[in-house]
C-alpha cells in the first residue's frame, strides 16, 4: 500500500479536527454529565472533517451503525476529494475524566491510508507497549507482566525494581498488580486514559517503562497509531466477552479470534496521529478560555517525516 504524501497543510488540517473536539468537549468539564460531554466532542469532530478536502472513512468510530448516529463505522467523511484514509476517532478519550473535571481528558485522532487500519471491534483489547530504543521480540502478551518486566530490565541494563509499569486501576487486574509488586515493580495506575498511558512509555520524562492490562480495543489502534510515528512495540489481542462481541468481530472481517496482533499489524502504513488536551494532563495542557481568546494545547505526529510537534493555538472566542 503506496503512502499518501503527508504535507504540512494535511497534518495541520488534523490538528484544527481535534482542536475542535477538544473545544467542545471544553464546555462540559466538570458538568458531571459523561454523554453529554462525548456528544459535544462528536458533534464538533464530524463538522470539522466534513470541512476537510479529504475521502476520509471512519473506521474506529463511536460504535456500529445502528448505535451511533455520527462518526459511525463505515461513516465517509470530507468532500470526497483528496486523499482517501482511514480515520479512527476518540473524540473525547476520557468522558468520565471530563466530567469530574481530572486530568489526562483528550480529544484523539489517527489518519493512515484506506485499508490500512484495523477494524477493531468495540471490545476490549490486552494490551502490552514499550517505547523506542529496546530489541525487537521483547517484550509477549503470553508471558507474565513479572516476566515482561524482568525483559525490560534486562534489556536496559537495570533491575527490576527500577521498572515502572502503567496500568489501568480496575479489579480486572488486581493479579497483574500484585505479580509486578512482587518482583519490585513500581506500579503508575491511572483511573482512564490509556491512550496516553500507552504513550507515556515513549517519553523518559514520565519514568514510565512499559505499559500492560485490557483497555478499549478502539484505544488500542489509536496508541499504535502513535507509536508508529515515534517508535515502540504493541502487542495485542481482543478479548470477548460474548456472542455479540464475536459476532461484531466476524462482521469487521476478523476471524482468527485469539490472534495476538502486533504494531505493525494493527497500523500497517505510515500514519498521522494528533491529540488535544481537554483538562491539563501528563502530555498536554488543557483547554483554556478567557482575555478573549480560547487556547488549545496539541500533539500531532507525523510517521512520513518523523515528526513530533506542539501545537499551541490561540483563537478569538
Ligand atoms: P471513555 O473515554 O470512553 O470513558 O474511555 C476511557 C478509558 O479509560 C479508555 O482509555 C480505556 O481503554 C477504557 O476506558 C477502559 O475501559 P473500562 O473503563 O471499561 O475499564
Amino acid at each position: 500500500m503506496s503512502s499518501p504524501k503527508f504535507d504540512r497543510s494535511l497534518v495541520m488540517d488534523a490538528v484544527r479536527v481535534t482542536e475542535q473536539a477538544a473545544i467542545a468537549a471544553w464546555s462540559m468539564v466538570g458538568r458531571g454529565d459523561e454523554k453529554e460531554a462525548d456528544r459535544a466532542a462528536v458533534e464538533a469532530m464530524r463538522e470539522a472533517l466534513n470541512d476537510l478536502d479529504i475521502d476520509g472513512h471512519i473506521v474506529i468510530g463511536e460504535g456500529e451503525r445502528d448505535e451511533a448516529p455520527m462518526l459511525f463505522i463505515g461513516e465517509r467523511l470530507g468532500k470526497a476529494t483528496g486523499v482517501s484514509l482511514d480515520i479512527a476517532v476518540d473524540p473525547l478519550e476520557g468522558t468520565t475524566l471530563t466530567a469530574k473535571a481530572m486530568a489526562n481528558a483528550l480529544a484523539v485522532m489517527a489518519w493512515a491510508p484506506k485499508g490500512t487500519l484495523l477494524n477493531a471491534p468495540d471490545t476490549y483489547m490486552d494490551k502490552i507497549a514499550i517505547g523506542p530504543g529496546y530489541p525487537a521480540g521483547v517484550i509477549d502478551l503470553d508471558r507474565s507482566a513479572a516476566d515482561n518486566a524482568k525483559a525490560i530490565a534486562d534489556a536496559k541494563g537495570v533491575p527490576v525494581d527500577e521498572i515502572t509499569a502503567c496500568v489501568l486501576d480496575r479489579p480486572r487486574h488486581a493479579e497483574i498488580i500484585s505479580g509486578l509488586r512482587a518482583v519490585g515493580v513500581r506500579v503508575h495506575l491511572i483511573s482512564d486514559g490509556d491512550v496516553a498511558g500507552v504513550i507515556n512509555c515513549t517519553n523518559p520524562e514520565t519514568g514510565i517503562d512499559f505499559y500492560i492490562g485490557q483497555g478499549g480495543a478502539p484505544e488500542g489502534v489509536l496508541a499504535c497509531a502513535a507509536l508508529r510515528c515515534v517508535g515502540g512495540q504493541f502487542q495485542g489481542r481482543l478479548v470477548f466477552r460474548n456472542s455479540d462481541e464475536r459476532a461484531r468481530a466476524a462482521r469487521w472481517g476478523i476471524k482468527d479470534l485469539d490472534r495476538k496482533y502486533d504494531l505493525h499489524e494493527i497500523v500497517r502504513a505510515e500514519a498521522i496521529f494528533c491529540a488535544t488536551g481537554v483538562t491539563k494532563g501528563v502530555l498536554l495542557d488543557g483547554v483554556k478560555v478567557g482575555g478573549g481568546y480560547v487556547r488549545t494545547h496539541t500533539l500531532v505526529m507525523d510517521s512520513v517525516s518523523g515528526t513530533v510537534n506542539e501545537v499551541r493555538m490561540r483563537r478569538p472566542v
